[in-house]
């Protein structure tokens, strides 16, 4: 058999530090935190861990605006605790992914302080100002947050380009002295340990100079110019630099978060001969339940797009570089929640996701909590929501004269607090995430849904993950196996096949409340039931009768 690189038959345990475990009583999680748990991470049998960061910053967008690259945000602990940790990580056999968040940092970076002193400092130029136009912003453009992407800094008479929140200016790539000045940062961090890098938001590096303006979005002056900023050609320059420099030398792997990506650049970015990027993390795929790019213009789940949409990235990437599959992350609400069934058939519902998922070709990524089938938080009232997008969005919907209750019930299933809200350890007080008081409230379920309820229960969510885990490990067609999705059409099903030389994988899942039957393929009459989230087939003549989000996967010899 082909031999897998390291970070190809692995499992990737996603971690949102602040939300995870608290160590110190401050109602926040820490890097000791997470050493205190690596036991209970180690138990799933996942091979890599990634959090999110956990640098110096004034947390204008959960962490990734940050104020110094170099160091520990005093409220996740200090270098000691993070050092402790890696070791802790790497003495179960695990290896450690850090994020690292290089298209923008914060406004309150040294780098960017020195920039708004002096418009001849050397790092003003680490930046993108641009003067005015016609007495308005250089250009158009929307962030990504929310208004324009522009701010106007008076006693300069110049604008910032910041593409996310007005806390996070973009780093000017085009200078190399950021190119060195981000190499440095990554050694510092290798040198310290860690295995491999997570890159933020990568494909937007490159801008074009001119900013055009394009067309606005409709009601608003500004509108999405992601054709002048993602994917811009000179970015494969850049990523083959950081590659020459740090990740290849040093045995690195890295994952890239992208987004609008075509078939080229796709591959391009990953094709192992090129020494770019390892594996690409498409943002986008999850975009299948809302209006186009707005996530709070909800839609319901078609899941014939979503099956369009995963054949096209297995199908672009078969032979062409590596992906990550992943249903959940700290930027979405919760899988469960949003995918399958929040009520009597959460648990199930919840094993079917992941049936459907982690026979696919790539690397999963198993985002906390998603193990236990977590759901979204349920707030009740706004004041509870802490996210910059969400609450730019809110200030808009409100300003548009939208009712608070409108988007109480937005913002409980659309927004990225979904994923963030504290890790459900058991049925103390704040879900056993603190004994401080929580940064933001746990889940209005956490008392039923937790860890150590489900640690005893055989079939809880969180053994089932574990089986999934064991099953799939080694296997040569999950590794390399040839996908194949049979009934794309069909509005309620996902089945697809994983063929490789010596083994093929059948996995079929339904994703609704009803009663389906499926018909067997003949090469798979009396192959192995390798796990099934309803313990047995109800099949007689080759038919199978699937319960209401059943979900199993054969395999045959
Ligand atoms: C990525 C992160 C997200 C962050 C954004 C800007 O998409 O996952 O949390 O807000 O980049 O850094």
């Amino acid at each position: 058999m082909r031999q897998p690189k390291w970070w190809q038959d692995a499992v990737v345990y996603q971690i949102y530090p602040r939300s995870f475990y608290d160590s110190n009583a401050d109602g926040m999680g820490d890097l000791a935190g997470i050493t205190a748990k690596l036991d209970y991470i180690a138990s799933l049998g996942v091979d890599i861990v990634w959090s999110c960061p956990f640098f110096v910053s004034p947390w204008a967008d959960g962490g990734y605006d940050v104020a110094d690259y170099r160091s520990i945000d005093p409220a996740f602990g200090t270098m000691a605790d993070f050092e402790a940790m890696i070791e802790g990580i790497h003495a179960r056999g695990m290896r450690f992914m850090m994020d690292f968040v290089g298209n923008h940092t914060s406004d309150e970076h040294p780098w960017f302080q020195a920039a708004l002193q002096d418009k001849n400092s050397p790092y003003h130029d680490y930046y993108i100002f641009r003067p005015g136009k016609n007495g308005a912003e250089p250009s158009n453009w929307a962030s990504i947050f929310g208004g324009s992407a522009w701010e106007y800094v008076p006693h300069l008479d110049e604008y910032y380009l910041h593409l996310f929140a007005k806390k996070q200016p973009d780093l000017n790539w085009e200078n190399p002295a950021v190119v060195q000045e981000v190499i440095d940062i990554l050694r510092f961090w290798a040198d310290k340990g860690v295995d491999g890098y997570r890159l933020d938001a990568i494909n937007y590096l490159y801008k074009d100079p001119d900013f055009p303006d394009v067309e606005p979005m409709p009601g608003s002056r500004y509108g999405f110019a992601t054709e002048h900023y993602a994917n811009k050609p000179r970015i494969n320059d850049h990523f083959r630099a950081l590659h020459d420099a740090v990740f290849g030398p040093r045995g690195l792997t890295t994952v890239a978060e992208v987004a609008y990506l075509d078939e080229k650049v796709a591959r391009e970015y990953a094709d192992p001969a090129r020494g770019e990027l390892d594996a690409l993390y498409p943002f986008d795929l999850l975009n299948v339940d809302q209006d186009g790019y707005d996530k709070f213009s909800p839609r319901p789940l078609d899941l014939v797009q979503l099956k369009a949409a995963l054949a096209h990235w297995q199908q672009m990437m078969q032979d062409h570089g590596w992906l990550a599959l992943f249903l959940g992350n700290h930027d979405q609400p919760r899988a469960v929640s949003r995918f399958g069934d929040e009520g009597e058939f959460r648990a199930r519902s919840a094993k079917m996701l992941a049936n459907a998922m982690y026979f696919l070709r790539g690397t999963p990524y198993l985002y906390q909590g998603e193990e236990l089938g977590m759901t979204n938080p349920h707030y009740t009232s706004l004041s509870q929501f802490r996210d910059v997008e969400a609450l730019n969005a809110l200030a808009e919907g409100l300003a548009r004269g939208e009712s608070e209750a409108h988007w109480l019930k937005l913002l409980n299933d659309r927004s990225r607090d979904g994923g963030r809200a504290p890790f459900s350890w058991n049925s103390a007080p704040n879900a056993g995430f603190t004994t401080g008081k929580p940064w933001m409230d746990p889940c209005a379920n956490a008392g039923e849904i937790n860890a150590a309820a489900e640690e005893d229960d055989p079939d809880s969510v969180l053994n089932f993950y574990r089986k999934l885990i064991r099953v799939r490990k080694g296997r040569p067609a999950v590794l390399f196996g040839k996908t194949e999705f049979l009934l794309p059409e069909d509005p309620d099903l996902m089945v697809y096949t994983r063929t490789d030389e010596a083994e093929a994988l059948l996995s079929v899942n339904n994703f609704s409340s009803l009663s389906r039957t499926f018909a067997l393929p003949d090469a798979f009459l009396g192959a192995e039931l390798l796990l099934s989230n309803c313990g047995d087939l109800k099949i007689r003549d080759g038919v199978v009768t699937l319960r209401p989000w059943e979900g199993f996967t054969l395999l045959t010899h």
